[in-house]
């Protein structure tokens, strides 16, 4: 079976310093995959790698591929707006536009015209807040501004934004690390539910989170894999001794 997205040889430069070395990493379609190890150690710089980010660092240098159903995404015909629809990112702080809840999730399907009228974008906007379980919260509301909304409700309305543009991948750097226990445990059912249509990348630096939402782990430390293979395996019985001091919280 072919990988949702693969990575090969992924080597990447700030100037002249390596973040990544040599990335192989493939990924299921529909699977959730954890990112987890220190920090510094080039998760965020890997993720980026996979919608093209890190273009727009200056002096950031990357070489190898990642294939997207068999397509290198960086090739030099790459159409990037396409990519972003088809590569969604959601960011660590919630950080929802200074617009309504409605043009919120509105703003992606305009760009992309994914509707004919205002009825289909009116049900594009009630299927993604429903989606991302935050429908029944703010329907009575979705003219007010999404900056009243809570962090939680925030962050799911960033889901919301995301998924409205129906891409096939969501890159999720450490999407819960501002919001609390209740937030968090809505934001890992939601992933759970979004496997079904959504192939998943999530970094996280909670080892519970890693192993409650996401069927395979990788394992990063100083920019290279130490080990990647189910999370069943990586948090019961890891073939690194590094991953096992990771885990157990005796690294460093
Ligand atoms: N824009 C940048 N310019 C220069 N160096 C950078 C840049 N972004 C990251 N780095 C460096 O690359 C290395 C990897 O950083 P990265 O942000 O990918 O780590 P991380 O694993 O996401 O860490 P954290 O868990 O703290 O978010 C670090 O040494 C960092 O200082
Ligand atoms: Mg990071």
């Amino acid at each position: 079976m072919s990988s949702k997205i693969s990575s090969k040889n992924i080597n990447l430069f700030y100037g002249q310093k390596q973040a990544l070395f040599d990335i192989n990493l493939d990924f299921e379609e529909h699977s959730v995959t954890a990112l987890i190890g220190p920090s510094g150690c080039g998760k965020s710089s890997f993720i980026r790698c996979i919608n093209r980010m890190n273009d727009t660092i200056l002096g950031c240098k990357i070489s190898g591929e990642i294939m997207l159903d068999g397509q290198n995404i960086y090739r030099s015909d790459l159409d990037l707006t396409l990519l972003r629809a088809s590569v969604g990112m959601v960011f660590q702080k919630p950080n929802p536009f200074p617009k309504s809840i409605y043009e919120n999730v509105a703003y992606g399907p305009r760009i992309h015209g994914l509707f004919r009228n205002k009825k289909e974008l009116d049900e594009i906007v009630e299927k993604s807040l429903t989606k991302a379980g935050l429908w029944n919260e703010v329907k009575d509301r979705v003219q007010d501004q999404a900056n009243a909304l809570s962090g939680g409700q925030q962050q799911r309305l960033c889901i919301a934004r995301t998924i409205a543009i129906e891409p096939e991948i969501i890159l999720m750097d450490e999407p819960c690390s501002a919001l609390d226990p209740i937030a968090t445990a809505k934001i890992e059912e939601l992933i759970d539910e979004l496997t079904d249509n959504f192939t998943i990348i999530i970094v996280t630096h909670s080892m519970q989170q890693a192993a409650r939402v996401s069927s395979m782990t990788a394992f990063f430390n100083m920019g290279k894999i130490v080990e990647y293979g189910t999370t069943d395996k990586i948090f019961t019985n890891p073939s690194n001794q590094q991953t096992q001091d990771y885990i157990t919280g005796r690294f460093g």
